[in-house]
C-alpha cells in the first residue's frame, strides 16, 4: 500500500458548471492523477463528467484553468436495485480498479453529481476502502446537493425554527407518504420518475396536491418546474431521472416569529 496517495470523493454539484466549488476545481487541477466518473449502462457518457467538461471549457476560455491532463476512468454501475450480487460485483470491480491506482501512489478523484454523501455510489466505494485499506488517506469535498439547488430555483426556503426536513427516494414505495406528511414539514422525494402517477394519486387522496412541486433538472439544461403534478405526462417523465418532488407542509412554520405558540 502506498500511504502517500489520496482518494478524493468530490461533489460537482447539481449540474450548473458555476456551482462547482473552488476547492473541487483546485483539487482536480492540482492534485489528481486519475478521475473516476461513474455512469449508468443506459447512458453513453457520464453525466457528472459532462458537468466537469462544461466547467472546464468555460473556465479555460476565461484562461482561469488549464486543460486536465489526467487519466479519465469511466466506470459503469448497473441500476439493478434488486440484484444485490450484481451491484456488489460492480462495486468490487470498481474498488479494485481504484485500489490499483492508489497502490501505485496515484491520487484518485471519484466525482459525483451533487454531494458525495447524499445517495451517491461513492458511499459503496468508501465502505470498501475503509474496510480493505484502513490506512488509506481519504478526503471528501462537499458540494451543492440537488434539493438545495431545487429550493433555490423555487426561491423558497426549506425549513426554519423547529421544522423537520426529510429526504428520501420515492421509488421504494409511496405508501409511507401519510406518515411522512404527519411527521415532517418539508419532504424531499428523489427518484420519483417511475412513481409519479402513484405519488400524485396519493397526494390527491391526502388533499396535499397543492403543497407539492415537481422540479426537473435543477440548474441543468432542460430545467423545469411544475406546480400541479396532474399536468405532467407520467409516461414521458419516466425518462427523467433528474427529477424530484418537494412537498411543503410547513405546519410548524413560524415558531420563532411568534406566529405560532
Ligand atoms: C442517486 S441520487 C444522487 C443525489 C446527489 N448525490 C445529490 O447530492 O443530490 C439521484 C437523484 O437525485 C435527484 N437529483 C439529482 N440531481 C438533480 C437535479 N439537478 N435536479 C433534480 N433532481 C436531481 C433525482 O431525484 C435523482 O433521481
Amino acid at each position: 500500500m502506498n500511504e502517500q496517495s489520496v482518494l478524493y470523493g468530490i461533489g460537482l454539484g447539481p449540474g450548473a458548471a458555476d456551482l462547482i466549488t473552488l476547492r473541487a476545481m483546485k483539487i482536480l487541477q492540482e492534485e489528481v492523477d486519475v478521475i473516476v466518473a461513474p455512469r449508468t449502462e443506459k447512458n453513453n457518457s457520464s453525466l457528472v463528467l459532462n458537468i466537469l467538461k462544461k466547467a472546464q471549457s468555460q473556465l479555460q476560455m476565461q484562461s482561469k484553468v488549464r486543460a486536465l491532463e489526467v487519466e479519465i476512468l469511466e466506470l459503469v454501475f448497473p441500476m439493478k436495485e434488486q440484484q444485490h450480487e450484481l451491484l456488489n460485483q460492480a462495486w468490487d470491480d470498481a474498488f479494485e480498479k481504484i485500489k490499483s491506482r492508489l497502490d501505485n501512489g496515484l491520487n484518485v478523484a471519484f466525482i459525483t453529481e451533487g454531494d458525495p454523501s447524499i445517495y451517491s455510489t461513492f458511499s459503496y466505494i468508501l465502505d470498501r476502502v475503509k474496510k480493505r485499506m484502513p490506512n488509506q488517506r481519504v478526503e471528501i469535498v462537499p458540494a451543492v446537493t440537488s434539493f438545495l439547488a431545487a429550493s433555490a430555483i423555487l426561491n423558497q426556503t426549506l425549513i426554519e425554527g423547529e421544522e423537520r426536513l426529510c429526504v428520501l427516494p420515492a421509488h421504494y414505495g409511496v405508501e409511507v407518504l401519510p406518515s411522512l406528511l404527519e411527521n415532517f414539514d418539508t419532504i424531499v422525494l428523489t427518484k420519483v420518475f417511475k412513481v409519479l402517477g402513484e405519488l400524485c394519486a396519493s397526494l390527491e387522496k391526502q388533499k396535499m396536491l397543492d403543497k407539492a412541486v415537481y422540479v426537473l433538472k435543477a440548474t441543468m439544461d432542460g430545467e423545469k418546474i411544475c406546480r400541479d403534478l396532474r399536468e405532467l405526462n407520467f409516461e414521458e417523465e419516466k425518462k427523467n431521472y433528474f427529477s424530484m418532488v418537494i412537498i411543503f407542509v410547513r405546519k410548524r412554520k413560524g415558531i420563532l416569529s411568534g406566529e405560532r405558540e
